[in-house]
């Protein structure tokens, strides 16, 4: 796909679900957050959701592997062209528990960005939940900002969510 610093990303499919399902649950903290604890079936619904009339061609479900590590360190999964086109919106940027606050999260955007960039992206999107303030500051350090809030309704629960954007015309 594109390379990391340290390690290498590849793009997950359906054979990676057991592996994806493994990194969901070791990342319990983050998804009860936000929606609700992992449930069996978890990695194959992130694999295929997709935001209304986009399909798996335009989603891109990247896992990142540390170097010298067989386990998913992370995953991000990224839509392109939507809400419109040449805009790309990152549903989902997550490291695992052990991989956070080392820079790696930061260095992976970077290099995520520029792959996207390299793709005529001309802005990048994303929502944060109210409730993860550590993540929205993670976001504004990449140079994120604020353009909206709203309400994100799940089928388990209603979240207040930041909507954000970063311009890459720059
Ligand atoms: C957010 C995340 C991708 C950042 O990657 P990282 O490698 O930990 O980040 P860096 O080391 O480059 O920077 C550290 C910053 O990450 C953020 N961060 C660290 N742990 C976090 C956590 N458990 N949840 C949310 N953000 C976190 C904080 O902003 C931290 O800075 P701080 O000192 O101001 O608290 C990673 O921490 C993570 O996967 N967190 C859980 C999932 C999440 O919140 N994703 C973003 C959702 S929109």
């Amino acid at each position: 796909m594109f390379p990391v610093e340290r390690g290498h990303v590849k793009r997950l499919g359906a054979d990676d679900a057991l592996a994806l399902q493994a990194l969901l649950e070791r990342c319990r903290d983050f998804l009860e957050l936000t929606h609700e604890a992992p449930r069996p079936g978890a990695a194959r619904e992130f694999l295929n959701n997709l935001p209304n009339g986009k399909t798996l061609e335009d989603k891109f479900v990247l896992g990142l592997y540390a170097e010298g590590a067989d386990e998913l360190a992370g995953v991000i999964d990224i839509v392109r062209h939507w809400p419109i086109r040449d805009e790309w919106i990152i549903g989902t940027f997550l490291l695992e528990p052990t991989r956070r606050n080392t820079g790696l999260g930061a260095s992976v955007h970077r290099d995520l960005e520029q792959w996207v960039r390299g793709q005529g992206a001309t802005g990048l999107r994303l929502v944060v939940q109210v409730q993860n303030p550590a993540g929205l500051r993670f976001w504004q350090r990449q140079g994120y900002a604020i353009t909206g809030q709203t309400v994100q309704r799940t089928h388990v629960r209603e979240n207040i969510i930041h909507l954000l954007r970063k311009p890459l015309d720059t």
